[in-house]
């Protein structure tokens, strides 16, 4: 397997896109202008796939990027952005123009067109994201020739080099994976298994999936952002909330961000923001994000699938 780098030669694209008058941009450079123009940067579109206006999903999104506007669309039953009285997108045509660059990038390394696709989702997708995701693939001519649970092609990998732990004695692993905006544990057994065609084969058996569709990185970054932002308005620098200027709040999400991962790497930092802040605004977050104390273990466990000890 390679993992093909993108333009900027990182690994990892982020999901999004900036689309101004004739231009657009995708991934890190998308990214970047969300301070400069945060009404022109759509991310995070997964939360908005298959969805409608009154759900859950929709309006935590609406209250974290309350620059966007987001209206039904009565034919397809689906959120779109409503960015100016001419210009609406759907997430899924957003979706599209990710998958188009992806594999715009994976032909460059590859040097030969390519049409066909797996494609991972979450594990907690339902038939309406399911089908969203099909249709963004769609729009980029995309074939599909499955669309596969993340948590089952991490297993998959997992077990493809390490054929040789496997055999009749089941193994039972925990993958728990964190990401910036949910959070997944999934419980999967390693065993060979005799069959009558092809004699012994290893094989990996799903025993249970538990998931946070909200809890994840950008969950922190948005808390030390609010709280950056309460520091700012007690300094009453200026008579205006900052939380209504939204170029301001990229401002501070971005430096949250930063402020984040140096708290993370465990080094002192020193700045206006003391070590105690962060951490106590974290703390709440951060005391769920111990793998046993959060609802994805939990779940997999309430399930008892298997118990804690077998892991
Ligand atoms: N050094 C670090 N310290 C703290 N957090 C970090 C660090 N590096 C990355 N992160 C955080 O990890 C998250 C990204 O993780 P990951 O790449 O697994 O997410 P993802 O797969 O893109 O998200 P999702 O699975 O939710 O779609 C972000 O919230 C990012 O801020
Ligand atoms: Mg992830």
């Amino acid at each position: 397997m390679e993992i093909v780098l993108n333009r900027e030669s990182r690994r990892k694209t982020p999901t999004a896109v900036c689309l101004k008058e004739n231009e657009r941009l995708l991934g890190d450079s998308a990214l970047g202008m969300s301070v400069k123009n945060p009404k022109t940067v759509y991310r995070h579109l997964q939360s908005l796939l298959g969805k409608r206006h009154d759900n859950l999903q929709v309006k935590i999104y609406q209250k974290r990027f309350p620059e966007h506007q987001l209206q039904d669309d009565p034919v397809r039953g689906t959120v779109y952005f409503n960015s100016s009285l001419e210009t609406q997108y759907s997430p899924e045509e957003l979706l599209g123009m990710l998958l188009n660059y992806s594999r715009e990038l994976a032909q460059d390394f590859a040097e030969q067109p390519i049409k066909d696709a797996v494609i991972t989702i979450p594990a907690f997708f339902n038939q309406a994201e399911r089908r969203a995701v099909l249709h963004a693939a769609q729009m980029a001519d995309l074939k599909v020739l499955q669309l596969i649970d993340d948590n089952a092609a991490v297993a998959l990998n997992y077990g493809v080099f390490r054929r040789k732990d496997i055999d009749g004695t089941a193994k039972n692993v925990m993958f728990y994976d964190m990401g910036s905006g949910s959070t997944t544990a999934t419980i999967v057994s390693y065993q060979t298994v005799k069959t009558k065609e092809f004699g012994t084969q290893p094989q990996l058996q799903i025993r249970g999936v538990g998931f946070d569709r909200t809890l994840g990185g950008f969950a922190m970054d948005l808390r030390l952002r609010d709280h950056l932002a309460m520091l700012f308005n007690n300094q009453k620098k200026s008579p205006k909330d900052v939380r209504d200027n939204h170029r301001a709040m990229a401002k501070l999400l971005k430096e949250a961000q930063r402020l984040k991962t140096v708290l993370s790497a465990n080094v002192d930092f020193m700045a206006q923001v003391s070590r105690e802040h962060p951490a106590s605004i974290c703390m709440r977050l951060s005391a769920v994000c111990a793998p046993q104390q959060t609802q994805p273990f939990k779940m997999t466990q309430k399930k008892k699938i298997l118990e804690n000890k077998e892991v």
